[in-house]
């Protein structure tokens, strides 16, 4: 690692590079990169150079670890250097959390997690592994927990801690409200967490109430900090974290104390920064038309003015006065322009209009038909983020295909499996079905699975395709409300995902095999995808990354320099007004069609069903810009690698 230039370096050596004028808001320093995988690479060549250095020296290298999606790249690379030869024989860890009730072999315990992702892997020695134990008796977890801190202590303190930050902000299990000084204890989760945690736990109600976690103050005391964050879903949070004032309500601010503490994120984390999203508030940019509009409708909403009603002063008034003076323009120019930019994003006619101009339209007028594959990563993702768009094209006559990349049966829970194994069998038990052995047999090993592999055992490839075949008829169902007809509706079931759980998946060939099938079938003149700005490790992610490298594969195939991929947005956080490309407005009666759709699925939660809500925000955002008034909007942006 000596090449690198000092800045770059993540962690400290002796001092801190001195910070750039652009990064001024942000009082930890943050390094960002390309994606996770760039980040982890160096991040673990950093600290192998370390354990190295160490075992020249007859010394231990103490590290402290987390769990959750975000470190796992960093594992995988570490692994990949234990192959080549780094051993972990002086490594000592300290992991900062563990469920509490959960026992060490549950497939959710942060003890099975560091096995499965690090610890199986490498030749660290058992006894230099220390997770909080989950099952301590509650009467013993006071002495347990100073324990804990003792330990760390006699092993000379952590030289570096790895953090993630959960969107409460909390860092460990530190929900808001942990204090600074805080130290290892049983701490009781927030609703955000156990939410956030439900998919892994098959609903919310499985996911445990508390948590063992090594305090705020514990983690401040390690000689080197690296909070890792990926994906849209972290970048409130880390803006908050990072420019933010020091609170308890977001533990992870007080990582703003700590002279070796760096942010370590991929670009899609960085968004909200100041420096990202506001860059004409911390230096000089260049003024083309994107950045005009982006300053223009920023404005606006900080002035809670419409776009032709400001003036020079407003511009001043928020810092964005450098606009008017470099490009010599009148507020009444620059507004219109903008003004004229998000006009041109509204359209009725997703799909293009046919035989209308379409100069100022985001779609093309011609071909028509279209060909369109949407693609939806789970069954839910497309009716979420796009239904009302979905039903448009279908009624415009366009040839729409949906597919659904993975199966989505993990999002199916044990009791439809059962209810449908116990209708099987209530069925052939009554007087008029006669002869049904085989029906009868299946639905026993169906029942015998289920309870076999208990709550959150993993399920056998029975019952998967069981679960597959109950959501397939709930897509039908949800389909059809958006006026889909079955045969319109394809499932590609992914391979990754059948063989994973949530933020375990890995891709393989073998998908990327299948997805590109798919495209080279369809020679769609339009893609509607999602996933580009995930967490990572979420299938939505995955899927995403499966597809831009089939599409990269069919580079060849003459359909592809026509088409034109749309990005919408699932359960991911939504666009920005300025990155809305195009925006289809939707009737109250078109929403709750959407919403009907939404509902055909037996796993909806609330969260999904807040969709609505965002795009009567979005709706309400466009209003507040000075454009017509509608009930909800759904929001597209061109994607190209
Ligand atoms: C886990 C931990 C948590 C996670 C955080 C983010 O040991 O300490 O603070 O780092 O909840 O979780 P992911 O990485 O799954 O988004």
């Amino acid at each position: 690692m000596s090449s690198i230039d000092e800045s770059e370096r993540i962690l400290a050596t002796t001092s801190h590079p001195a910070r750039s004028q652009q990064e001024r808001f942000e009082k930890i320093r943050t390094l960002v990169r390309k994606n996770s995988d760039e980040a982890s690479r160096q991040l673990a060549a950093e600290v192998a150079a370390l354990i190295e250095k160490r075992q020249a020296e007859g010394k231990s290298y103490v590290l402290g670890l987390a769990t959750g999606s975000t470190p796992v790249p960093f594992y995988r690379e570490l692994i990949r250097l234990h192959q080549e030869g780094l051993s972990f024989n002086n490594v000592v860890t300290f992991n900062l959390d563990e469920y509490y009730g959960l026992q060490r072999d549950h497939p959710e315990s942060y003890y099975r997690f560091m096995h499965d992702q690090l610890f199986d892997h490498v030749d660290i020695p058992a006894e230099q592994i220390h997770i909080p134990d989950g099952t301590v008796a509650m009467e013993e977890v006071y002495d347990y927990c100073l324990s804990y801190e003792r330990q760390i202590e006699e092993a000379g303190g952590l030289d570096l801690q790895i953090l993630g930050i959960g969107r409460t902000g909390h860092i460990g299990f530190n929900e808001p409200g942990s204090a600074m000084d805080s130290i290892t204890r049983m701490i009781t989760l927030d609703r955000v967490t156990r939410q956030d945690a439900a998919a892994d736990f098959m609903g919310v109600a499985n996911v445990p109430r508390s948590a063992i976690t090594m305090g705020v103050g514990t983690i401040l005391k390690a000689e080197n900090l690296v909070l890792m964050a990926w994906g849209s879903n972290k970048a409130e949070i880390v803006k908050e974290a990072s420019e933010g004032r020091m609170t308890d309500r977001v533990s992870a601010s007080f990582l703003q104390t700590h002279d070796h503490a760096v942010f370590l994120i991929d670009s899609a984390a960085s968004a909200h920064l100041t420096r990202f999203r506001h860059p004409w508030l911390v230096g000089p940019v260049s003024w083309d038309p994107a950045m005009k509009n982006r300053a223009v409708t920023w404005l606006s909403g900080e002035i809670g003015k419409p776009i032709l009603k400001l003036i020079d002063e407003d511009y001043n008034e928020k810092g964005a006065g450098e606009l008017l003076a470099s490009t010599s323009e009148a507020a009444y120019e620059v507004n219109i322009d903008s003004f004229n930019r998000v006009q041109h994003t509204i359209t009725g006619w997703p799909g293009g209009k046919p035989n209308a101009d379409d100069s100022n339209r985001p779609e093309r007028a011609s071909p028509f038909p279209k060909k369109i594959l949407v693609l939806s990563p789970e069954p839910m993702d497309a009716f979420i983020g796009m239904g009302g768009t979905l039903n448009r094209l279908k009624e415009q006559g366009h040839q729409v295909k949906l597919a659904f990349q993975t199966s989505g049966n993990l999002r199916v829970a044990d009791v439809a499996a059962l209810n449908f194994a116990r209708v099987i069998l209530e069925m052939a038990d009554a007087q008029s079905v006669s002869g049904w052995e085989d029906q009868k047999q299946y639905a026993q090993s169906i029942i015998n699975a289920l309870s076999e592999k208990g709550e959150f055992g993993v399920d056998p490839q029975l019952v998967r395709k069981l679960k597959g075949l109950i959501i397939r008829g709930e897509v039908r169902d949800a389909a059809s409300v958006c006026g889909l007809e079955p045969e319109e509706v394809t499932f590609l079931d992914l391979p990754f995902y059948e063989k994973g759980r949530y933020r375990r998946f890995q891709k393989t060939e073998s998908d990327l095999a299948v997805m590109k099938e798919a495209l080279s079938e369809t020679e769609p003149d339009i893609i509607y995808i999602t996933g580009e700005a995930g967490d990572p490790s979420s299938n939505q992610a995955i899927s995403f990354q499966v597809f831009a490298e089939a599409w990269e594969q069919v580079a060849h195939e003459p359909w592809r320099k026509d088409c034109r991929i749309w990005a919408y947005r699932g359960r991911d956080g939504g666009f920005e007004t300025h990155e809305i490309e195009m925006a289809v407005p939707m009737s109250p009666d078109q929403l709750e069609q959407k919403v009907e759709s939404i509902r055909k699925f037996m796993s909806t939660s609330d969260d999904d069903l807040s969709a609505s809500t965002r795009n009567r925000e979005i709706a309400a955002t466009y209003d507040a810009l000075g454009m017509a008034e509608y009930e909800a909007i759904e929001a597209f942006r061109r994607w190209s690698n």
